[in-house]
């Protein structure tokens, strides 16, 4: 059972992190639908909307609540994310929300901080609204994903991203139904390793797949990094509770491989030093979620 200061502390973080990811989603797929699934692109632009106003709501409320080892982790926002979203913006013609960014690098953390009954209830406010919309976008991105896999639709979106984005949606929404049982979101160590590591390892396939084909290095190390992966993946699969010491050390090295690879293309998309068919925002957003998974890894060896 979930303390009132645990369940305050643990919603806001989950939501920072993952209100801006389903926004950053719904961006991914207006940019790669057709023009001949306008509706489509209006709806993920509705949905971009409503997580926007989620994540601005959750930021606002936020200050002081939330621990150092989130901020210091880098996972809600990077020191590339606000030049990114310029970028995409720009690029794209996709409004993106940057006063947002701006509040969220100015968050804090307070170790005195006053988790209160009325802030409990804004909370839990917030959490059922979540779930509502993420069960929105779970629905939307079924629905794409079925449209591409009968080939009934053309987009510039591989099916294995829109699956793979459908997955971390569904992960959200199971934390946010844990938590609003008074739970702590199920972390079994092995689960949640086979979980994130299949993140990280199609994250190195789209990089392998959206280069442009004269970088051939950047491509190699992103395959090399997909079969890293796929190696912690089977290793992980039949590992056994007291070898999950030495793999999540594995791991961690791996994880912090393929974080400073991302951060070098984001950077790279940035500056204009990298072709591909990417934006910055993409590189971002996939650095975050390396960087969550980092912290995550490293809380499981304190453990
Ligand atoms: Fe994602
Ligand atoms: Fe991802």
């Amino acid at each position: 059972m979930l303390s009132k200061k645990e369940y305050i502390k643990i919603s806001l973080e989950l939501n920072l992190f993952f209100a801006r990811i389903m926004k950053e989603h719904m961006i991914f797929m207006e940019t790669g639908l057709l023009i001949i699934d306008s509706s489509l692109i209006l709806e993920g632009d509705q949905l971009k909307s409503s997580f926007e106003e989620i994540l601005k709501e959750t930021v606002s409320i936020s200050q002081g609540a939330i621990g150092q080892n989130i901020l210091d982790s880098n996972e809600l926002v990077t020191p590339f994310t606000l030049n990114s979203e310029i970028i995409t913006e720009n690029n794209t013609g996709i409004c993106i929300d940057k006063d947002i960014t701006m509040e969220e690098l100015n968050l804090v953390s307070n170790p005195d901080f006053d988790f209160s009954s009325g802030l409990e209830m804004q909370v839990s406010n917030i959490n059922q609204r979540a779930i509502n919309l993420v069960m929105e976008v779970i629905k939307f991105k079924e629905k794409v994903l079925s449209l591409l896999l009968s080939c009934k639709m053309f987009a510039n979106l591989y099916s294995l991203l829109v699956d793979h984005i459908l997955r971390e949606a569904k992960f959200y929404l199971n934390s946010l139904e844990d938590i609003e049982k008074r739970m702590k979101p199920k972390n079994g160590i092995i689960e949640q390793e086979i979980f994130w590591d299949t993140i990280m390892k199609e994250h190195a396939q789209f990089i392998r797949g959206l280069l442009d084909p004269t970088e051939i290095e950047l491509f190699n190390t992103a395959n090399d990094f997909s079969k890293i992966f796929d190696e912690l993946i089977k290793k992980t699969e039949k590992a056994k509770k007291e070898d999950m010491f030495k793999i999540t050390e594995e791991t961690i090295k791996a994880t912090i491989g393929i974080r400073d690879f991302k951060a070098t293309g984001t950077e790279g998309l940035i500056d204009c030093t990298i072709q591909a068919m990417a934006y910055p925002l993409l590189g971002d957003h996939v650095l975050r979620e390396a960087n969550r998974y980092i912290r995550i890894l490293r809380s499981f060896l304190k453990k």
